[in-house]
C-alpha cells in the first residue's frame, strides 16, 4: 500500500483539482475527499465564473466593483493579482475542454449578477460548477502522477518535522499517510448553518485541521448569505437549500413581496441587482414590514423556451418540487451560502506554516472584504490555486524538503480497532442544536445576545462530544467540526464586540 507521497490534497471541488492539474507531472499527488468527488460546493455552483478581459478599463471596473461589494474591505494586492490573472486561467480551463456558453457568432456571452457594473460573468447553462468540476476531472484521471481516494475521511493532520502525517478512515481502516505538502481545499462551513446552499460536506474539517497545526484562521465570522434560496419545508431532508442562481436576477428577475408588489426600489437604487448583503437585508426589512416570510423570486413573464434553455437545472429541480417556474413566482428566502474568511493565506495560498497550503473557500486571501461580489468565488478558487501550484512546483524542485523515508519511526497503522459502532443519533442532535444555535444568533445580521448564549452552550457540547464519544466515524468527525466552526465564529463575534 502507497503510503507517501509528495503532495497530499483534501478537497475535490475546483479549487483542489486546479491545484493537481497544475504541480509537475513530476510529482506523485494523493487527492482525498469523504464522499465522491461531486459532493462540493464548485460542483452545486450556477451562476458561473466572473472574468474580465485583459483590457485595462474591464480590469479597473471589476476592481472597483469588487471593492464596493466588498465594503472596501478587500486584501488590494490579492485582489488586483485576482482580476489581473482571470482571462489566463480562463483560457487554461478551456484547454482542459470546459464549454462556456457562447452566441451564434462563437463569442463567449457574458452575463451580469448583483454587484457588476456591467455583464462580465462566464457561465454554462446554469451548472458552470459542474461543467468545470467534470471536465477537470477527466483531465487529472488522464494523469498517472495524480491518485484518488473517494469516500476518505480525514480524522487529523499533524506537523511531523518536514513532513505532514495524516490519519484516514477508509474502507472501515485507520490509516497513516504521509506527504511533503499538503493542501487543504475543503470548501465551507455551510453545514454549521440551519439552512445553507452547501454541499453535504461543507462542515469546516480543514478548517479544524489547520488550526489544530497552528496556521491563522481569519474572520471566520465573515458569513455570505445569498438573497434566493428555494425552501421545501417538506421534503428538505440535509438542510441543503435549492440555489436559485443570481443570475436568474441578472436575466431580468424580480423579487415581489406577500402582495406580490415589487419592493426593492423602496431600499437601493440597484434594485435586485444590489450587492447580496443588501439584497438579504432588503429582504428582511420586507419581511418585517409586511409581517409575513412571504417573498417570491418572479421570471414568469419570459418566455419559456428561454427559461428551459438558459436555466434547465433550476427549471427541473422546482418541477420535481411541484413549481413551474415559467409559469409561477418562486418563494425564496435567504440563506447561508459562502464562508468569506478562513485559513489565513499569501498571494501564493501559503499558509504562516511550512509548506501548508490552502486554496479555495476555506481559505482567506481577503480578495472578498466583508461581502463577496457575484461569482468571484470560482475565479479565485483557479486564480489562487494556479499559484499554489506553481509554488508547490518550485519548493519541491528546489529539492529542499529531505525524502520521507527518513522518518525512522514511520508508522504504517491499519488498525480496524479503534471504531466501534457509533451512536449516530447522539451526533444528529448536537448538529442540530448547533444548527439552531448558529441561524438564531448569526443570520444576517448578529445577534449579540444570544451569540454570547450560544457561545456558552457551544462550549459544553465541545466537550460532550469528547468526553462520550470513543468512536472515530465520518459522523463523528463531521460533528466535531461543525461544533468546533460554530465555537470559531461565535467567539470572534463576541471578540470583536468586546473591542
Ligand atoms: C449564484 O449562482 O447565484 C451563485 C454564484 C455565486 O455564489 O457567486
Amino acid at each position: 500500500m502507497k503510503n507517501q507521497y509528495d503532495v497530499v490534497i483534501i478537497g475535490t471541488g475546483i479549487a483542489g483539482l486546479y491545484t493537481s492539474a497544475n504541480i509537475s507531472n513530476k510529482y506523485n499527488i494523493l487527492l482525498i475527499t469523504k464522499d465522491k468527488y461531486i459532493k462540493s460546493n464548485s460542483y452545486l455552483a450556477q451562476g458561473g465564473i466572473a472574468a474580465s478581459s485583459k483590457n485595462d478599463e474591464d480590469i479597473k471596473s471589476h476592481i472597483k466593483d469588487s471593492l464596493k461589494a466588498g465594503n472596501n474591505k478587500n486584501n488590494i494586492k490579492n485582489l488586483n493579482i485576482l482580476i489581473k490573472y482571470a482571462e489566463e486561467n480562463i483560457n487554461n480551463l478551456i484547454t482542459y475542454g470546459v464549454d462556456f456558453d457562447k452566441d451564434s457568432e462563437g463569442n463567449l456571452l457574458r452575463t451580469l449578477e448583483g454587484g457588476h457594473s456591467k455583464p462580465r460573468i462566464l457561465h454554462y447553462k446554469d451548472y458552470t460548477g459542474k461543467e468545470i468540476t467534470s471536465k477537470l476531472f477527466s483531465y487529472i484521471k488522464l494523469k498517472k502522477n495524480i491518485y484518488l481516494k473517494e469516500n476518505t475521511t480525514v480524522i487529523n493532520c499533524k506537523k511531523i518535522k518536514n513532513f505532514f502525517e495524516i490519519e484516514i478512515i477508509e474502507n472501515n481502516k485507520i490509516k497513516l499517510i504521509y506527504s511533503k505538502v499538503l493542501v487543504i481545499s475543503t470548501g465551507g462551513i455551510g453545514q454549521v448553518f440551519k439552512y445553507t446552499t452547501n454541499s453535504c460536506v461543507s462542515t469546516g474539517d480543514g478548517i479544524v485541521f489547520a488550526k489544530n497545526m497552528g496556521a491563522k484562521i481569519k474572520d471566520i465570522s465573515l458569513i455570505q448569505f445569498h438573497p434566493t434560496a428555494f425552501i421545501n419545508k417538506k421534503s428538505n431532508k440535509n438542510n441543503q437549500c435549492l440555489l436559485l442562481s443570481e443570475a436568474l436576477r441578472g436575466e431580468g428577475a424580480i423579487l415581489l413581496n406577500k402582495n406580490k408588489q415589487i419592493f426593492m426600489e423602496k431600499y437601493t437604487q440597484l434594485k435586485e441587482l444590489a450587492p447580496r448583503d443588501i439584497v438579504s437585508r432588503s429582504i428582511l426589512k420586507e419581511v418585517e414590514k409586511q409581517n409575513s416570510n412571504d417573498i417570491f423570486l418572479s421570471i414568469k413573464h419570459k418566455e419559456k423556451l428561454y427559461i428551459k434553455k438558459r436555466f434547465p437545472y433550476i427549471y427541473k429541480k422546482l418541477l420535481e418540487n411541484g413549481y413551474d417556474i415559467s409559469k409561477e413566482d418562486i418563494p425564496i428566502f435567504p440563506c447561508q451560502h459562502y464562508l468569506m474568511g478562513g485559513i489565513e493565506v499569501d498571494e501564493n495560498s501559503k499558509t504562516n506554516i511550512e509548506n501548508l497550503y490552502a486554496v479555495g473557500e476555506v481559505s482567506n486571501t481577503g480578495v472578498h472584504g466583508t461581502n463577496r461580489l457575484a461569482s468571484n468565488s470560482l475565479l479565485e478558487a483557479i486564480v489562487f490555486s494556479k499559484r499554489a501550484a506553481i509554488d508547490i512546483t518550485k519548493i519541491l524542485e528546489k529539492n529542499i524538503i529531505e525524502d520521507i523515508s527518513i522518518i525512522k519511526d514511520l508508522k504504517i497503522l491499519n488498525n480496524t480497532d479503534k471504531i466501534n459502532s457509533i451512536n449516530n443519533t447522539d451526533m444528529d442532535e448536537i448538529k442540530k442544536e448547533i444548527n439552531n444555535l448558529i441561524q438564531e444568533s448569526m443570520f444576517v445580521n448578529i445577534n449579540i445576545k444570544k451569540a454570547i448564549e450560544a457561545l456558552k452552550t457551544s462550549k459544553i457540547l465541545l466537550k460532550k462530544i469528547d468526553i462520550n464519544i470513543s468512536t472515530l466515524t465520518k459522523e463523528y468527525i463531521e460533528t466535531k467540526s461543525i461544533v468546533s466552526i460554530a465555537l470559531m465564529i461565535l467567539e470572534e463575534v463576541v471578540n470583536n464586540n468586546d473591542k
